[in-house]
């Protein structure tokens, strides 16, 4: 009645931003993302008889904030009479400062809790249970690029290409450490009851699916980059023109931006990607990365910096 599990983050490129069901949790629009490598989150989930509550540990320290979320988790992946469980979950990078702890967590609990259930789930199933938990960890269910695709009921995953077929490196400059004022669940029902792009947004994500798609497929960095930036300035225009406006950024964050782009005008290739933090993703070929670390470490405000490549899907840990 136990299974250990890791999982990756994943960074979208083409962004999940907003609900078509909120009570089902299912994105208004489809995505697409790279999985990470270096960064990950360890669960550990045991079904124990004669417990009266769910338990979590966050890198060993009881953490209640989270639990609910976890425990309605796994009432999904292993039914609502099952017997309450020890949670551990272990992370080697900042937890809720818009670096997706949310997707390996959930992705990573979604597959211990299956094995732990003693259930043989296929992978859609397991996207689609991480993904009513929180829709970006559909994703990382596998690795490499991903695409996450609305379809009738629910959603699909596929991957489009694996991590070791276009080596990329993701170069994350932090900005500031912390939780988020404004969580991404709640941002996203703002931003879709007040912002008044939030409808255009909807509109356009196919075609920017279909670029991404086709730049993936030709290996085409430069046409990734170009639709990556759009689609994510096009996130945050939304948020900064909601009622109350959501700004995630801070003047580090603005500072990196403009790394990037001197970097981009000596001919690096490098994108940027923001999420719902003040952390920059600036993604780039492997041969790049060490200019790109150096330039986005000289920038004033950057307090930190992470680098990764692409990685696996979640998975078992062998012991388990
Ligand atoms: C900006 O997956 O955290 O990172 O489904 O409400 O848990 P919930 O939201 P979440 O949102 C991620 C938003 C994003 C863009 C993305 O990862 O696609």
């Amino acid at each position: 009645m136990q299974g250990t599990a890791i999982a990756q983050p994943n960074i979208a490129l083409i962004k999940y931003w907003g609900k078509r069901d909120v009570a089902l949790n299912l994105p208004a629009v489809g995505s697409i993302s790279i999985t990470l490598r270096e960064l990950h989150t360890r669960m550990h989930v045991i079904f124990e008889d004669g417990l009266d509550a769910d338990t979590l540990t966050v890198n060993d320290a009881p953490d209640e904030n989270m639990l609910p979320r976890l425990s309605a988790c796994l009432d999904r992946v292993a039914d609502q009479d099952r017997p309450r469980a020890r949670i551990a979950s272990q992370c080697n990078f900042p937890i809720a400062a818009g670096l997706a702890s949310s997707a390996s967590s959930f992705a990573a609990l979604t597959v211990a809790a299956a094995h732990a259930a003693g259930k043989s789930l296929t992978t859609a199933e397991l996207a689609s249970l991480a993904g009513q938990a929180s829709g970006s960890a559909a994703r990382s269910i596998l690795g490499g690029f991903v695409e996450l695709t609305n379809t009738n009921g629910g959603i699909a995953v596929d991957s489009l290409c694996e991590a070791d077929e276009w080596p990329f490196a993701v170069v994350v400059a932090i900005t500031e450490t912390g939780p988020k004022a404004v969580g991404s669940t709640a941002a996203m029902e703002i931003s879709r009851k007040t912002s008044p792009f939030y409808s255009n947004w909807v509109d356009q994500q196919a075609a920017d699916l279909d670029t991404a798609r086709a730049a993936i497929h030709d290996r085409d960095f430069a046409r990734l980059a170009r639709v990556a930036e759009h689609n994510c300035l096009k996130m945050h225009s939304i948020m900064w023109a909601s009622r109350p406006p959501m700004v995630y950024w801070n003047a580090a964050t603005m500072r990196c931006l403009e790394t990037v782009r001197s970097l981009q005008a000596r001919d690096i290739g490098v994108f940027f990607t923001i999420d719902a933090g003040p952390q920059v993703k600036a993604v780039c070929l492997p041969e790049h990365a060490a200019d790109v670390e150096a330039a986005l470490r000289k920038t004033q405000g950057v307090e930190d910096i992470m680098v990764s490549g692409l990685g696996q899907g979640a998975r078992l840990e062998a012991a388990t």
